[in-house]
């Protein structure tokens, strides 16, 4: 699977929403996670990211390793929102209790 990382929160460029073949990416608040169960590794979000923020699975760099389980855990928890397919409810905890991302 690809992981989304920390350079996402707080931008949510949203480009590799579109690209994504499978609709395997969801958007949260603050964030966009990648569903590993539905990933096919094909790759194509990757270089779309402005923020370089997606990383296959084996590549996450290290400070952001935890980001690996973050993106796992968000989907073991179901959404009530169901209007549109890719957006859910709120974000994994750890996501909700970073400070604002400003660059
Ligand atoms: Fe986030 Fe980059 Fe996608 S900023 S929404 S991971 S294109
Ligand atoms: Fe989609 Fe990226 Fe996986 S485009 S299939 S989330 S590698």
């Amino acid at each position: 699977t690809y992981v989304i990382a920390q350079p996402c929160v707080d931008v949510q460029d949203r480009a590799c929403l579109i690209e994504c073949p499978v609709d395997c990416i969801y958007q949260g608040n603050r964030t966009l996670y990648i569903n590993p169960s539905e990933c096919v590794d094909c790759r194509a979000c990757e270089p779309v990211c402005p923020v370089e923020a997606i990383f296959y699975v084996e590549d996450v760099p290290q400070q952001w390793a935890h980001y690996t389980t973050i993106n796992a855990e968000y989907f073991q928890t179901p959404s009530a929102q169901q209007d549109e397919p890719y957006v859910r409810d709120g974000d994994h905890r750890l996501i909700a209790r970073l400070p604002p991302q400003t660059s």
